[in-house]
């Protein structure tokens, strides 16, 4: 990501952002480019590119549309880093946060090139004052791991390859990393990730990452690892399960968080815990109709092997729940229902707390990274009960299939002080601002603000006050 931004600013190109009403006043001293701008249509719609030049024929200004009203998409700077040919640019006068912008330039320019090179070189941007570089590098390239690893196909990112991406994020930032592979699970009390991963020739694992003090507040981080989802002997349709590459969304968007909050070195004792498992067909897989025992004692009736990812994250839930975190956030690609009620780019999250719910959906709007709460709403949880097991893994109703997972997931956590779950769709399917076709890590910035807002050491004032006092009130 570092590779588009440029070192100095002397030569840049000015990107000037104009207004319907206003644009042309700017160019008065410049007729021949205005009647060209006027010739050509411009007319300061949002989004809207014309590059002017000068005598000699090189690039002199670039105008960019912001539309009419206030309704600027924050990341718009994120067009234009495809939309501009090779050369060093600069912001004349964004008007929007400055450090936004150039995430949204930085995270526009990503592209996935394992399997084939990119032609073009890339437009550059110099750094506009006051941004922190560090900081806007930190967020675009974590991101774009997460992309990678969402992108990354499931021949050659299965189990072994995702638990070997988590182990060298733990490198990198000298935290711990305990794997634990196939019948392992079984010792270590993880039976249904063990009967989910089974059915694969690639043995399922937990990944269990520990950075930091272990007297600063625990945040601990899951997300659903499955390298490919076939649906298992109930197996998908081919549309259905086209895309099941992504279906380890979860776990690269806590990859994605958590290499951000690690390299912002923020004042906690982190902990990222990632079930893999591939949810394949095979002689052993798991079956409908079985009923297994889950880490956390409760059992649970197989009414579709398709709802596999509840099944692991269970069992993950259920090890960090046990040392009762400050703060547990999941991330899962956990139901089609999620995508059917807000679309694609907007993913549901649940808490039971409104403070959290507020502030998730705060920070959520600020960074453009947006989501949407929706309800535990507890009587559905009659919708999963088993006539013979504790619940079953699927509801008997084809409706609310996204409120009814997070009630399951909320069985196996208690102790946590606080929790939410985010039901995300891990891919932009067509190319918008920032966000190019393909894989996304959908709330990972949000929840890197998220932790820094809560438990940053800078905090002063009313926040900090109060967590102090609440911790204070826990230890009587
Ligand atoms: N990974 C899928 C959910 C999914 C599908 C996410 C498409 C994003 C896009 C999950 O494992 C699944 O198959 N869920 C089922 C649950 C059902 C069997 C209750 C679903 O949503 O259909
Ligand atoms: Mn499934
Ligand atoms: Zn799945």
């Amino acid at each position: 990501m570092r590779e588009f931004l440029a070192d100095g600013g002397a030569e840049a190109t000015p990107i000037r952002f104009a207004r319907p009403g206003g644009w042309k006043q700017g160019l008065k001293g410049l007729a021949a480019s205005l009647r060209f701008a006027e010739a050509y249509g411009f007319d300061a719609s949002a989004g809207k590119t014309l590059l002017l030049p000068d005598v000699k024929g090189e690039i002199a200004l670039v105008l960019v549309g912001l539309g009419k009203g206030d309704e600027i998409d924050p990341l718009l700077p994120g067009k234009l880093s495809s939309a501009l040919p090779k050369g060093v640019y600069q912001f004349e006068d964004w008007p929007g946060d400055p450090e936004l912008a150039v995430i949204a330039f930085l995270l526009g320019a990503y592209r996935f090139e394992r399997y084939r090179k990119r032609s073009a070189e890339a437009a550059r941007l110099v750094l506009p004052d006051g941004v922190d570089r560090a900081r806007i590098l930190r967020i675009a390239e974590s991101v774009a791991l997460g992309r990678d690893l969402i992108n990354m196909p499931a021949n050659d990112m299965g189990p072994v390859e995702l638990a070997a991406a988590a182990q060298a994020l733990a490198t990198r930032h000298k935290a711990k990393c305990a794997i634990t592979i196939g019948d392992e699970l079984l010792k270590a009390n993880f039976p249904m990730i063990h009967a989910v991963g089974r059915g694969s020739a690639r043995a399922p694992r937990l990944v269990d990452i520990q950075f930091g003090k272990s007297s600063d507040p625990k945040v601990t981080l899951v997300g659903k690892g499955v390298v490919f989802d076939t649906g298992g002997l109930d197996i998908k349709p081919p549309a259905g399960m086209l895309m099941m590459k992504k279906d380890m969304g979860g776990a690269a968007t806590a990859l994605a968080a958590a290499s951000m909050i690690m390299d912002a070195r923020l004042p906690v004792r982190l902990r990222v815990l990632l079930p893999i498992v591939e949810n394949a067909i095979g002689g052993d897989s798991f079956r409908p109709g079985d009923v297994l025992k889950s880490r956390k004692g409760l059992t649970v009736e197989i009414g579709n092997t398709d709802a596999e990812g509840r099944l692991i994250l269970a069992d993950a839930l259920a090890l960090a729940d046990e040392e009762s975190p400050e703060l547990l956030i999941d991330f899962a690609t956990l139901t089609g229902a999620a995508r059917v009620a807000l679309g694609p780019d907007l993913p549901p999250f649940f808490t039971r707390s409104d403070k959290l719910a507020a502030q998730i959906s705060q920070i959520g709007d600020r960074l453009a990274d947006p989501v949407w709460r929706l309800p535990l709403w507890r009587p559905y949880h009659a919708l999963f009960d088993s006539k013979i097991a504790d619940m079953n893994n699927v509801s008997s109703s084809p409706f609310a299939g996204s409120v009814i997972a997070a009630l399951f997931l909320g069985r196996f956590v208690e102790k946590a002080r606080e929790w939410a779950h985010f039901d995300i769709f891990g891919w932009t399917p067509s190319t918008k601002n920032g966000r190019p076709e393909g894989a996304e890590p959908q709330t990972a910035r949000l929840v890197y603000a998220l932790v820094e807002e809560k438990f940053s050491a800078n905090i002063t004032g009313q926040a900090a006050q109060g967590k102090g006092l609440r911790r204070a009130r826990r230890t009587q």
